[in-house]
């Protein structure tokens, strides 16, 4: 931020704080003056500022510096009252109490400015929301409707605000501001009746007669001149160069409406602004017996009527309003004129049982005028703040933090100083006591109090002077109000003698007879001097009787009760509270509200704008050193800032520094167990503060540089977002985590009942199998008894079981048929059926299934079966051996041979060996079997031919050789006899054979042995024997012996 300042902006010292010589007054005027020349109006002691007016308009109010303050700190970019705004707005945030500012200085300091520099600037910095904006814009609003009410010219300032104003602003939690409360303080009211030479009266007369509509003056019957107005032209300065009546009165009415008038509301507000006007012109004349007598018609007709008007035209908007039966109804004051007469020109005196009216001389009928109208104007602006109050008004009743604004009015020296200069400067006594009491003395106790080394600073303390002013029964006030009630003739110049009387000897006072000679000279003989804090100020005590007082005569007020006007009827109601019983004075009563502002500012925390005014004659770039170095010594600001300078920028108390602080150690965070005083200790010496950076007191810590706390706030700041995150992230996971847990519970929950649910299935399950397996083995149990309950199921399961497995286990062929599966025996008799059916099916199939050559082949093995089964020991063997039709192809025979057996058709043919009928040697043949004769071929010789008709038959044995022989007739010796043959294909030749001849009883089947003719008459014997192995020999007794392994053995 040091880098952004301009040359311009570090010309002289930004804070007091750091000037060299800052015991001397003139290096402090120096760097005033030089900083002025600049325009650089501000500078700071500390957190307090110092504003100078610079009487022309400076460019450093724009909302890019409004921005450029916003949350900065304080010291970090040039002096500015945004900085002191912004600086209170964020401690009022972060320590969420209440602060107030108060703004001091002579009329025409700038105060009121300053006031509303911090206003604007809350406004622009604030957050918005429409109804924030809302309230912003009442709070900004209401300023120009006060001050058109309550300011006028002076000689002091073109816009000197006659009332004193503290206002509140309202602030929500996050910063918004949500509301507004406005106090004010005794309003100069005789300013209404007259004005010193050179000032006016309150804007507002000027503003609707210079401004108003041409319409909204014929309708309150006003001239546009304001010399019209005895009211106006007193201070001979209608018209002003510095002041625009005619747009402030533009603004006037618009801020009106925003600030919650209602258009009846307006009307009647400017129909009292013109019945002022009005009643100024009233003008009474002696008549014959000296009492005052009434003339100006003009002004009563005014003043009294009630105008009612067919024409429904607003005045006030120059438009056509709707209004209740087309009649328009206009009050000014409303009051009839016989009534307003009488009350202005009499006095009502109750004597025991009647009311007598004794009429007035002209001198008493203009002052009860001036009295009636100074009361109007007076109740009427109190109603206008409590008016606004109720637009500012923050409904929500949650707890508010607060920033006050005082703007009071300055203190003010006049050529002529009345009652109101006293009260005036009264109050600005105070302020400085309370500032005083605030900066000086109190910071100096502390320092004691807390044990801090100290060397004490001298300062002026004016309590002397407030109690000379307020002193109980010795006070000016106390004597003053004694002057008001006590009986007997009390003037003004009474209550001086017992001033003199009283308080005589005081330092602070001093009249023309107690002056010295010197002295004298400038006192005349109603004077008074008072020696104030901020200077001298004689006071013509003309006057403080009458304006204490504040009289209204009594029928004036009765008067005020038949008005029509709906304000005036609300300031005056009907039940006054007692009317025998003297109201407060008026001095009583502004010394009692500046009690309750003292009170209601004691509550909050203190800031501090002290303006100064650079010259008397408001001329911009004058520099007017006395007049300067008069107001920076009232002002205390060489005390305040060597208090600065020898003190402590910043104490706190060590909870609730080491409370806010506390993140910035680790020692300390979270929770420091010892004492807090420890606790900051150790803190600081962990923040690095040097000695003589800070003291440690009894029970807060002060540290001397403001540059020290800023460095300890910035951190904070950085680390409060990083322990924010923390504290976030954390919370966030304790969040998570409890999700987390419910999802687990949840979860386990469902998981319970799903496992529960699938449980009691299980159970079901297993319930309902252990049923059926008791069944089962129950039913297994009574399987044999007959079909019952017990065991009807069972039974019906195994039949379905076995059915389901007999379908499945089917034998494949016939020849499997005794693979059948065992049936249960309740199925027993079943199966044996369907076996049947089975094979009936299967055979069926088979039947339907074989060809015609199959058929014959079978035919042939049944026939074989026939010849054999059950003779001859090797048959079942052959039964698998299918049967061929012939076991030598044509090709494979003898071509010469079979050219000779051809012509007898040669059916089958089959190689064996033939055994030599003498030595029964093995003889590779071939066997044929014609039509006609089986043949015995070796190679192309026929070895023999038998006629089928000359077999007599064929021997085979029982055992499993392959022997055949055939035997023949014989006739012939020559002839060859039997042939011994063996034959792999035996079954097959001999079924063949058996065929061709178509017998089958000719096949012998023998036991042991056989006989055979070798020729005719010459026997042979084959001897059939089963052996180990197979073997054919011929044996010593000459018999062919053919061993053979038994099939059984095999
Ligand atoms: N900051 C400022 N910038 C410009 N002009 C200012 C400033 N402060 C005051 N003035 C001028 O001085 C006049 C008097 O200021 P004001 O605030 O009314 O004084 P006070 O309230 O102290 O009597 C204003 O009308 C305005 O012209
Ligand atoms: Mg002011």
């Amino acid at each position: 931020m040091e880098a952004s300042l301009t040359a311009r902006d570090r010309v002289g010292i930004q804070d007091f704080v750091l000037l060299d010589a800052y015991t001397s007054e003139t290096a402090f005027l120096d760097n005033l003056r030089k900083r002025f020349h600049e325009n650089l109006i501000y500078t700071y002691i500390g957190t307090l500022l110092v504003s100078l007016n610079p009487y022309k308009e400076l460019d450093i109010y724009s909302k890019k510096q409004m921005d450029t303050y916003m949350g900065v700190n304080f010291f970090e970019l040039p002096p500015h009252i945004y900085a002191l705004a912004d600086n209170v707005f964020r401690t009022m945030m972060s320590e969420f109490n209440n602060h107030f500012i108060l703004i001091s200085g002579e009329s025409g300091a700038g105060k009121t400015e300053a006031c509303k520099k911090i206003l604007h600037f809350y406004a622009v910095s604030c957050p918005s929301t429409k109804i924030l904006n809302n309230v912003r814009d009442r709070l900004l609003l209401s300023n120009p409707v006060l001050e058109a009410f309550g300011n006028a010219k002076t000689l002091k300032n073109d816009n000197s605000s006659r009332f004193g104003k503290y206002m509140d602003i309202q602030f929500d939690h996050q910063g918004g501001a949500v509301g507004g409360h406005i106090l004010s303080y005794l309003l100069e009211k005789s300013r209404v009746v007259h004005q010193n030479h050179g000032e006016r009266n309150f804007h507002i007369f000027y503003q609707l007669v210079d401004g108003g509509d041409e319409d909204l003056l014929r309708w309150l019957g006003l001239r546009r001149d304001c010399q019209h107005y005895n009211y106006l032209v007193q201070g001979d300065c209608a018209k002003v160069s510095s002041v625009n009546d005619r747009s402030d009165w533009r603004t006037v009415r618009k801020a009106l409406s925003v600030v919650d008038f209602s258009e009846s509301d307006v009307e009647h507000l400017f129909g009292i602004v013109a019945s002022v006007l009005h009643l100024g012109n009233l003008k009474f004349e002696a008549d014959t017996r000296g009492y005052a007598a009434l003339h100006n018609s003009q002004e009563m007709h005014w003043l009294s009527k009630v105008r009612r008007e067919t024409k429904t035209h607003s005045f006030l908007a120059g438009r056509i309003i709707n209004t209740c039966n087309g009649v328009f109804v206009l009050q000014l004051l409303g009051i009839p004129a016989q009534v307003l007469q009488q009350g202005l020109t009499h006095r009502k005196i109750e004597a025991k049982t009647e009311e007598v009216f004794s009429p007035f001389s002209v001198d008493h009928a203009v002052y009860a005028r001036d009295a009636l109208a100074k009361a109007v104007y007076g109740r009427t602006f109190n109603w206008l703040v409590n008016k606004i109050n109720e637009s500012l008004a923050n409904v929500d009743s949650s707890r508010k933090t607060v920033i006050g604004l005082l703007d009071i009015y300055g203190f003010e020296v006049f050529t002529v100083n009345s009652f109101e200069q006293f009260c005036i400067n009264y109050c600005n006594e105070k302020l400085q006591q309370l500032f005083i009491q605030l900066t000086l003395k109190s910071e100096q106790a502390e320092y004691e109090m807390e044990g801090v080394e100290w060397e004490p600073v001298p300062y002026f303390n004016n309590k002397i002077i407030c109690d000379l002013v307020e002193e109980k029964h010795r006070g000016i006030i106390s004597l003053l109000d004694e002057e008001c009630l006590r009986p007997g003739e009390a003037t003004d110049f009474t209550l001086l003698e017992k001033m003199e009387e009283i308080i005589g000897g005081h330092p602070h006072f001093v009249t023309h007879k107690l002056a010295d000679q010197k002295t004298r000279k400038s006192l005349a003989r109603g004077d008074f001097r008072l020696l104030h804090y901020a200077g001298e100020v004689t006071y013509s005590v003309v006057g403080f009787l009458d304006k204490n007082n504040d009289l209204l005569y009594r029928n004036g007020k009765e008067v005020m009760q038949q008005s029509k006007n709906l304000i005036i009827k609300h300031c005056f109601p009907p039940s006054e509270p007692d009317q025998k019983k003297r109201p407060e004075t008026v001095v009583t009563q502004f010394k009692s509200s500046l009690v309750g502002l003292i009170e209601i500012l004691g509550t909050k925390e203190p800031w501090y704008v002290r303006c100064i005014k650079p010259n008397e004659a408001k001329e911009p770039g004058r520099f007017d050193d006395v007049l300067v170095r008069h107001q920076v010594k009232y002002l205390g600001l060489m005390e305040h800032l060597r208090v600065r300078r020898a003190g402590f920028a910043y104490r706190r108390k060590y909870e609730i520094f080491l409370q806010r602080y506390k993140p910035l150690c680790p020692d300390t965070w979270p929770n420091w167990k010892g004492t807090a005083a420890e606790g900051v200790q150790v803190l600081i010496k962990h923040l690095g503060y040097q000695p003589d950076e800070y003291k440690m007191g009894r029970t807060k810590i002060f540290i001397r540089h403001p540059r020290t706390l800023f460095a300890t706030e910035d951190a904070f700041q950085v680390c409060k977002h990083k322990l924010a995150t923390k504290i976030q992230a954390k919370y966030k996971g304790y969040r998570v985590k409890g999700d987390y847990q419910k999802q687990k519970e949840a979860a386990t929950k469902i998981e319970n009942c799903w496992r529960g649910l699938m449980a009691r299935k299980e159970r079901e399950k297993r319930e309902w199998a252990v049923a059926i397996i008791k069944r089962f083995i129950k039913g297994f149990m009574t399987r044999n008894e007959p079909s019952g309950a017990d065991n009807r199921e069972y039974l019906s399961y195994v039949r379905h079981s076995y059915l389901t497995r007999l379908r499945e286990n089917l034998p494949k062929t016939l020849l499997h048929k005794d693979l059948w599966l065992t049936p249960p025996p309740i199925l027993k008799e079943t199966s044996l059926f369907l076996k049947q059916l089975f094979i009936r099916h299967m055979v069926r199939k088979y039947v339907q299934g074989i060809t015609e050559e199959r058929k014959a082949l079978l035919l042939l093995k049944v026939q074989t079966s026939f010849m054999f089964k059950g003779k001859k020991e090797s048959y079942p063997l052959s039964v698998r051996t299918p049967f061929l039709d012939t076991r030598i192809g044509i090709g494979d025979m003898n071509m010469k041979a079979l050219r000779m057996i051809k012509h007898e058709n040669v059916k089958y043919s089959v190689p064996v060996v033939k055994y030599d009928r003498n030595g029964f040697r093995p003889r590779p043949r071939q066997l044929v079997f014609t039509r006609d004769a089986a043949y015995l071929l070796d190679e192309a010789k026929i070895k023999q031919r038998i006629r089928y008709g000359s077999l007599k038959g064929v021997s085979v044995s029982n055992l499993s050789d392959n022997f055949l022989i055939l035997h023949v007739t014989c006739d012939d010796v020559k002839q060859k006899g039997d042939l011994v043959l063996e034959c792999d294909f035996l079954f097959e030749a001999l079924t063949k054979l058996s065929a061709i001849v178509d017998k089958c009883d000719f096949i012998q089947v023998v036991q042991d042995s056989v006989r055979f003719d070798i020729q005719p008459g010459r026997e042979g014997v084959v001897d059939f024997r089963s052996g180990q192995e197979s073997v054919v020999y011929r044996a010593k007794n000459g018999h062919l012996t053919v061993k053979s392994t038994s099939t059984k053995s095999r």
